[in-house]
């Protein structure tokens, strides 16, 4: 568990879910706008997260999957965001990286501090790039990625980026990049040596 705080003072817990946050996942997934959920899940289908869904977002080796939420203690939800990986089966090095912050909570800090767990959290796998998929509408969440380092490419129909996770000269200057940047700096020690990140 790793404990930090927000750039406005808040402080915030980065945990991994397991099977025991079953029912706060799902009322995360409540929480979300229909936008929000639709944008991160793909999918119209109401504030209900399907069995199948939880099941396997809950399933899955510390190897292969990733599924961290950021968690403010002093809230009655506490969840603010979560985010996860899946290694590529055809490329080990690749992983699939999607990440969700509730709609009040956008714009403070949590997604890149979920970006940044994951990211050493995969590292540590042997991970070496997170590809993520947006629709091209979603412009708060390209101009993230963008702004995250993530390289674009559009296949006709969804925006693909990709983070080369090896190399952390190539952060942008942005906002969001120079944040990313100081958060690896801040959990690298952490997350790539120590016990957190299982
Ligand atoms: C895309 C998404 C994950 C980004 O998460 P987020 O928590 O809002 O991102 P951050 O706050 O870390 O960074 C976003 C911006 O806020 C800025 N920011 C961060 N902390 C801030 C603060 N304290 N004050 C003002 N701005 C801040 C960042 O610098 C960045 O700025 P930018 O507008 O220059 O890019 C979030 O918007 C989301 O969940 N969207 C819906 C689901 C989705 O689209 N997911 C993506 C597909 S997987």
């Amino acid at each position: 568990m790793i404990e930090t705080r927000l750039a406005d003072g808040t402080l915030v817990m980065a945990r991994p879910l397991g099977l025991a946050d079953r029912s706060q996942l799902a009322e995360g997934y409540r929480r979300l706008s229909p936008e929000s959920r639709y944008q991160r899940f793909w999918v119209r289908t109401g504030g209900v997260i399907g069995d199948k869904m939880l099941d396997r977002m809950l399933a899955g080796s510390v190897e292969e999957h990733g599924l961290w939420a950021v968690l403010d203690p002093a809230r009655d939800f506490q969840g603010l965001g979560a985010a996860s990986f899946w290694r590529s089966n055809e490329d080990g090095e690749d992983a699939e990286f999607s990440c969700t912050v509730l709609d009040e909570d956008q714009r403070r800090g949590v997604g890149t501090l979920l970006l940044a767990v994951l990211w050493l959290v995969a590292y540590r796998q042997g991970i070496r790039r997170f590809t993520g998929y947006t629709m091209p509408e979603n412009s708060s969440a390209i101009r993230w990625m963008r702004d995250t380092g993530a390289e674009a490419e559009w296949d006709g129909y969804k925006v693909i980026f990709r983070w080369d996770l090896a190399n952390l000269d190539k952060l942008p200057a942005s906002n969001a990049g120079i944040a990313l940047a100081e958060r690896l700096a801040e959990l690298a020690e952490e997350l790539l040596d120590g016990d957190s990140a299982s």
